[in-house]
């Protein structure tokens, strides 16, 4: 098997109801499941996985999809919006101005390259991309 394009981390955390951080899992509930029969549907679950992940920390924004290699964060994701980010993001190669996380932009990517381009390659994945030859983004 071999790596896809990219991988969707969707954070499916649950917390109980009365907890302040809130949960994603708990305002979209089954998110990752509708984009995973989504890329099945259109037939690229062999170019994109989606997977669920634990918490992500941005909570408060959530429910929370990160897409890598592209170090690009949503905020604030429905069932609506699936069809934009596959549209837009995976199969255009831009991401979803709208539905970006400015803030996990700037805290991943630092001041200068989060104020621009979303996709911009940062130094650790350009590491990475040294250190697998053989592997295409
Ligand atoms: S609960 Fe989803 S980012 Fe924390």
């Amino acid at each position: 098997m071999s790596l896809r394009e990219k991988y969707l981390l969707i954070c499916g955390n649950v917390r109980p109801e009365d907890d302040p951080k809130g949960s994603c899992g708990a305002k979209c509930p089954g998110l990752k499941a509708l984009l995973k029969d989504e890329l099945g549907r259109r037939g690229l679950h062999k170019r994109f996985r989606a997977l669920e992940s634990s918490c992500l920390d941005f909570c408060a924004s959530g429910p929370t999809v990160c897409v890598m290699p592209d170090n690009v964060w949503y905020a604030g994701i429905r069932k609506e919006d699936i069809g934009e980010i596959i549209e837009i993001h995976l199969l255009g190669g831009k991401p979803v101005e709208r539905l970006l996380n400015r803030q996990a932009l700037r805290q991943t990517q630092g001041p200068e390259q989060g104020r621009g381009n979303a996709m911009a390659p940062t130094s650790s994945s350009v590491s990475l991309r040294k250190a697998k030859p053989g592997w295409t983004p």
